[in-house]
């Protein structure tokens, strides 16, 4: 399969969903952490756009993600603001590393990236595994609520330096029986209306139900598992549109 949050995907990030940027969940995320004072691990960091203003408010961050890409954004990303935490590249469903953390933050859906029920399950022991007792982890999920097949967008941006971005999207796959859909998104940069690059990103996308996610991170072993919506701490989800968060806690006996 096409890999994605490549080059031109990263920089679309970056452009679209820059540092500064909250869909409530910088605030709602920074409510719920105010009080660790060990580390918080937020895999899939991306850009920083959530870690970035978690330790400008002083808390302890790190973070990890598959892509080299978005790493490298997210490095220049802090340099530009003074900041320095530990970035390492690695996968949720395979990352190992020596901390024990306090909280383990996956928000903005990231987690629906992994659309192999073998690796979202992997992902969510491994997740277990590296918190520590009392530890919590806080992640994200939504609905998807258009699945018709091959009925394409397109969204534009445009860089600093006064290039064009443009971006094709559409789902060409959606699976049922184990609940992803499969999109293609096809990037272009132009200046001056000569195509400078292309990418072709192959996004894969999961959903769950909220009760069947809740099951899952108990069968792992988590506790105390409290669902929001929309970033509404402890209300339950009433419209299928809405962002739902789930915040679970270790109980190590
Ligand atoms: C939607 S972005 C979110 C970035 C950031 N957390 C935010 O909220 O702005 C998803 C990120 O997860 C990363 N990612 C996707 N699958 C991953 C995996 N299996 N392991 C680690 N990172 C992954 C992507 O490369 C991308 O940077």
């Amino acid at each position: 399969m096409l890999g994605y949050y490549n080059k031109l995907s990263s920089e679309v990030y970056d452009l679209g969903k820059y540092i500064g940027l909250s869909f409530g969940d910088v605030e709602f995320y920074y409510d719920r952490l105010a009080s660790c004072k060990g580390t918080i691990l937020e895999p899939g960091v991306g850009t920083g756009r959530i870690l970035i203003p978690l330790l400008e408010k002083g808390l302890k961050v790190e973070g990890f993600d598959v892509s080299a890409d978005m790493l490298e954004i997210c490095r220049n990303n802090c340099k530009k603001r003074g900041l320095n935490p530990k970035l390492v590249e690695a996968k949720m469903e395979s990352f190992s590393l020596e901390t024990k953390y306090e909280a383990i933050i996956v928000p903005t859906g990231t987690f629906l990236l992994l659309h192999e029920r073998k690796d979202s399950i992997q992902a969510l022991k491994n997740f277990y595994h590296h918190l520590a007792n009392g530890g919590r982890l806080i992640i994200d999920t939504f609905l998807q609520t258009d699945l018709t097949k091959d009925n394409g967008s397109t969204r534009t941006w445009e860089t600093k330096d006064g290039d064009m971005i443009t971006l094709e999207s559409k789902i060409t796959e959606v699976d049922y029986i184990n609940q992803h859909t499969i999109s293609h998104n096809r990037y272009e940069k132009w200046r001056n209306g000569l195509l400078l690059q292309t990418e072709l990103e192959c996004f894969p996308l999961r959903w769950y139900g909220v009760e069947e996610f809740k099951m899952l991170l108990e069968q792992i072993g988590f506790e105390d598992i409290v669902v929001s919506a929309d970033y509404q701490y402890g209300q339950y989800p009433t419209k299928a549109n809405q962002t739902i968060t789930f915040e679970a806690v270790v109980n190590k006996k």
